[in-house]
């Protein structure tokens, strides 16, 4: 295969789209006679609704349709599990009865001829609480502790080896406890919905990275075949976890068209996107770690604690990571739920993997000062070549050349380990480091490749049902079937997003491209051969070339003797001596989730960091990051750097910054907007040095790819702690690490 594209830097091929505006998201499709709907949320955070007066409501000028619990009715059984092909973002039906989980609970939706006249209404609807228990902080829920069964097939609670002995035989021993709040994704796009219906075919536009859970859970919620939902996703302003599960504006939206016989759009306002639509778990991690001297880890028992909700058992699987990353063969996980008043914790990019290894990686290297090892030297003596949770080889490992290679470029070798010992001015100066880790997933997508005549020549249109998230899913796929086909990538299209196209699954786990990709390129060979075919059969001096396939190749749109380039026929004049209108072919991908008989498929990393303290107020300026990859090959290196960065400035976020937080007497968020919710702004992103072992896993998938989406987080929030201890002598085990934790009284 010719790789003009791939292993470059592409720009997207959406750009022009998005820099124009014409690139249309969820909220901005106006279908025809189109109105407007607002939801209404729960003031209280636990009991129940005692009475909701409609009248004033209905009678406002403008409002079509006032559902509350009296009125919604059941929608069919949906599917509360991924693996079932859909989720619903809580197991709790809509508008189902007149209890109360949580604040900012749906309690009525208000439709309307205008948005402006549906929040009017909205305010005079007069809702009768009965104030009941809640708890929103996990100290005041205790007596609801229970044990996940398992995340994704995993347990979630085990021992391996002889934890006893692992701590008898260790010459040191670390027991720390480490602490990471309720965070959300933030999305910069609000979720949003339109939905219509005709002929009994239900349509919907939505903010999804998943169009074909949204269409499972629709058909049940509406008991209709499949066939009969429409969901199109063609551009999203982001998700990061947020949008995988189909929440219950999507289906109130699809209700509320169906009552009224005309599309409804709703769009979500940032307090609710913020309370209503997932977030990750608060964690609690204890880490006990034996050592040997030497540094050897002869035991670790990782226990975590994270929150679900009253009536779903999302479990944050924080030991995810803890597990698998060194040679450890006394180990013993533990994790429990404690419920509160909180709509369901969901995904939240790296879910499990971000909030673990801020623990694990700050726990090494308390280790590291205990032994007075470097924490870079610990973790490579510590290495596991094998995957020691399962025995099985990683199909693909260069750990160690991340570290050598970040060290490298960072300067490592200069630091004095010394915690304060390093300043510039009166600033002080910290280095800190964690690895980085997440599994290599694959979900499964069927991709279709159409060639057909257009009036430059033959070119291709790739597609299938995934939604490019803003990944650059579109470039992919397009640059995939260009360099797989020989064609120039202005003559390949990419259409995404729809669940009329092919079967794909969820824009999440940073999977997308190692699904979809090889798939591309396995539909593409599939139409070279039929090409070959047609030639063989049609063109002068071709005879024979489907048995010698070898001896020909394709490139700039047409098939050529590999001996003499100038002997080639266009594809256009293939389809034409084949009267045929195009070649279609599709493939597909198998599931793996991060491990097969054989391998374990996981991608690595280093991230090596600099801050800047400034004592007496306890400012942190993360002013340098380097961070390595080995994350299989690198498909685009452009569109990789940016998920990379992305993710490492998400990470920023969750160090310095991210918290979302309730009054614990009241019940109520109190920071559910973007101007109390602090993410990082530029001025808080240093320049960010992110390369890449560019190794192939060709055990994996055709391609040799594994994802990038996620594993930039993780480990950034650990190698910012590290380096604010190295600055100034204080371990923070609770993020985010604001500046009341560092300003000695
Ligand atoms: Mo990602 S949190 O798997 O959407």
């Amino acid at each position: 295969m010719a790789t003009a594209l791939i292993g470059t830097p592409v720009n997207r091929v959406d750009g022009r789209k998005k820099v124009t505006g014409t690139a249309q998201y969820a909220a901005e499709f106006v279908l025809g006679e189109m109105c407007h709907a607002v939801l209404v949320g729960s003031s209280i955070a636990g009991g129940k609704i005692r009475s909701i007066n409609t009248k004033a409501a209905e009678h406002a000028p403008g409002v079509l349709l006032v559902l509350t619990h009296v009125n919604t009715g059941r929608f069919g059984d949906m599917p509360d599990d991924m693996m079932a092909g859909g989720t619903t973002a809580e197991k709790r039906q809509p508008l189902a009865d007149d209890r109360i989980l949580h604040t900012g609970q749906y309690v009525a939706m208000i439709v309307a001829e205008r948005m402006e006249q549906a929040r009017y209404a909205a305010s005079l609807l007069a809702i009768e609480y009965e104030a009941g228990h809640f708890a929103v902080a996990l100290d005041d829920a205790q007596e609801t502790k229970f044990k996940p069964d398992n995340f994704m097939g995993e347990p979630l609670t085990f021992e391996r080896g002889d934890l006893n002995a692992g701590f008898k035989a260790a010459d040191v021993k670390l027991d720390e406890t480490y602490v990471t709040p309720s965070e959300h994704s933030c999305a910069l796009e609000p979720h949003a919905t339109v939905a219509s219906w005709s002929d009994g075919t239900l349509t919907v536009y939505n903010s999804t990275q998943w169009v074909m859970g949204d269409r499972t859970v629709l058909a049940a919620a509406f008991s209709l075949p499949p066939e009969k939902v429409r969901v199109l996703c063609p551009f999203t302003g982001g998700m990061f976890g947020s949008k995988g599960a189909t929440g219950a504006h999507v289906m109130l939206a699809a209700l509320a068209a169906q009552r009224l016989g005309r599309p409804v759009k709703i769009v979500l306002s940032r307090p609710q996107v913020l309370t209503d639509v997932g977030h990750r778990s608060e964690t609690v991690q204890r880490f006990e770690i034996g050592a040997k001297h030497d540094g050897a880890i002869t035991a670790m028992r990782h226990h975590v604690t994270s929150h679900t909700a009253l009536d779903d058992d999302f479990t944050e699987a924080a030991t995810i990571s803890s597990r698998i990353l060194y040679k450890v063969d006394n180990y013993a996980a533990e994790q429990e739920l404690i419920r509160l008043n909180v709509v369901r914790p969901s995904w939240m990019r790296a879910p499990g993997e971000a909030p673990g290894q801020y623990a694990l990686e700050s726990a090494l290297d308390e280790l590291a000062v205990k032994l007075g090892i470097d924490p870079v030297d610990l973790r490579r003596r510590n290495h596991a070549t094998v995957n020691p949770q399962t025995g099985t080889p990683f199909s693909s490992k260069h750990l160690l050349d991340c570290y050598t290679r970040g060290a490298e470029r960072f300067g490592w070798s200069e630091r004095n380990p010394k915690p304060g010992s390093m300043r510039d001015g009166d600033r002080l100066i910290g280095w800190g480091m964690a690895t980085a880790t997440y599994p290599g997933y694959l979900m499964g997508a069927d991709v279709k490749v159409r060639l057909e005549p257009s009036t430059s020549g033959a070119r291709a249109i790739v597609s299938t049902a995934g939604s490019d998230v803003g990944t650059g899913m579109y470039t992919m796929l397009a640059m995939t079937v260009a360099d797989a086909l020989g064609l120039p990538l202005e003559r390949v299209g990419a259409e995404l997003g729809d669940s009329s196209l092919t079967q794909c699954a969820v824009a999440g786990g940073s999977n997308l491209t190692a699904s979809t990709a090889p798939a591309a390129n396995d539909a593409s060979a599939q139409i070279k051969r039929e090409l070959l075919k047609i030639a063989a059969e049609t063109a002068d001096g071709f005879t024979g070339a489907e048995n010698h396939a070898e001896e020909f190749v394709f490139q700039n749109g047409r098939v050529a003797h590999r001996s003499d380039l100038t002997r080639s026929i266009a594809y256009e004049d293939l389809l034409t001596a084949a009267s045929r209108d195009s070649l279609e072919a599709q493939a597909q991908t198998q599931p793996i989730f991060g491990h097969n008989d054989k391998f374990s498929f996981q991608s690595f990393g280093a991230h090596f960091v600099e801050v800047r303290v400034r004592p007496e107020i306890g400012k942190v300026q993360v002013s340098r990051i380097v961070s390595v990859f080995d994350c299989g090959r690198i498909l685009n290196h452009k569109a990789a750097r940016s998920q990379f960065l992305g993710g490492i400035v998400f990470g920023i976020g969750a160090a310095l910054l991210e918290e979302l937080t309730y009054d614990r007497e009241h019940g109520q968020p109190a920071n559910a907007d973007l101007a109390e919710y602090l993410v990082p702004v530029h001025a808080d992103v240093p320049d960010i040095d992110v390369s890449w072992i560019d190794e192939p896993d060709f055990n994996f998938n055709s391609m040799g790819c594994r994802g990038v989406g996620e594993i930039g987080i993780t480990g950034v929030a650990a190698a910012i702690a590290n380096a604010v201890y190295h600055a100034t002598g204080i371990r923070v085990r609770d993020l985010p690490i604001t500046p009341d934790k560092l300003v000695r009284t």
